[in-house]
């Protein structure tokens, strides 16, 4: 199958949300250009810089050579005079409320409501991405690589917000326009076998800063190669339909001092809501556990013998 010769950057980049539907339509993505204020830009760009500054001071960093790609990844401490090519910043939920802020970015939730065709959906997983110098190139995959099936609508979305510029030498996403409509790739195959069996050809995204590249999970892509002195910054807020498991299983994990902060908007978004009252269900797990449903109430319940 023919996929679609490669949109010109004025017709993938946009402000307009209708725009950005269309072109994610019949391109598998879109840039969405001012999609952050710049007090929301910078307020991100400072609580990411600090907390991942933190995790390497602390040896808790999830740090890689490589890059996004890379084999080699490891949690642990990190030469400041030398960072390694790759840090990403895990369940961002948990470190910040202007994460959770932009988790409820109304305009990438109605992408979502548009690209899921009106199924619920929830976060998969929100993680910070600072990718220097070195970088490898990652697999040609679909972010749906697990289901075994063509969907009819896709399963996720990534809404990758750019806190710096998102240029190819700085390892910007390359995506194959189009190949949302073909079957997912094999990404055990040689790279460059599976770029020509899609028909088309890589796209290397440009995006200025501020802006969200923003594409469905049937779309072909990787992180290519950086090799700029520029580090490129991003979050990556992954939305999945609500029948599929997330990446990130956040009623678990969310941390105890965040929980009583969350709004019911935010908990329903982080998977806390039981759909039809039927799926997603959890009692507490003892007696003092605030931990529920925000639509299902059940009090701990434990197991009970007569006599006890
Ligand atoms: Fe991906």
């Amino acid at each position: 199958m023919k996929v679609l010769d490669t949109p010109t950057e004025a017709e993938i980049s946009t402000s307009d949300f209708e725009e950005g539907v269309q072109n994610i339509r019949q391109f598998g993505y879109t840039v969405h250009r001012n999609f952050l204020s710049s007090d929301l830009r910078e307020a991100l760009w400072d609580r990411l810089d600090e907390q991942a500054r933190m995790e390497r001071h602390h040896g808790l960093a999830e740090l890689s050579e490589e890059g996004h790609a890379g084999n080699d990844a490891f949690i642990g401490a990190a030469d400041e005079a030398r960072p390694p090519a790759y840090q990403k910043v895990s369940f961002l939920p948990n470190k910040g409320r202007v994460f959770r802020d932009l988790m409820l970015h109304p305009v990438a939730l109605t992408y979502c409501e548009r690209m899921f065709e009106g199924q619920p959906f929830v976060l998969s997983s929100q993680t910070g991405m600072i990718l220097r110098t070195g970088g490898a190139r990652q697999v040609l995959h679909v972010d749906q690589q697990p289901v075994p099936f063509r969907t009819p609508f896709p399963i996720l979305i990534n809404v990758m917000s750019c806190l710096s510029d998102y240029e190819p030498d700085m390892g910007s996403t390359r995506i194959i326009p189009g190949s949302h409509n073909l079957s997912s790739p094999d990404f055990t195959k040689p790279y460059d076998t599976l770029v020509d069996s899609s028909g088309g050809e890589l796209h290397a995204v440009r995006a200025e800063a501020g802006s969200a590249v923003i594409w469905e999970s049937r779309t072909w892509h990787s992180q290519w190669f950086s090799q700029s002195q520029a580090q490129r910054r991003s979050i990556a807020t992954v939305y999945c339909v609500h029948f599929y498991r997330p990446q990130d299983n956040y009623p678990a994990l969310v941390h105890d001092e965040v929980y009583p902060k969350l709004t019911d908007d935010e908990k329903r978004m982080m998977g806390f809501d039981a759909y039809g009252s039927a799926y997603g269900r959890f009692e507490p797990r003892s007696r003092y556990d605030p931990r529920g449903n925000v639509n299902f109430h059940r009090r701990f319940t434990p197991e009970m013998h007569r006599g006890a």
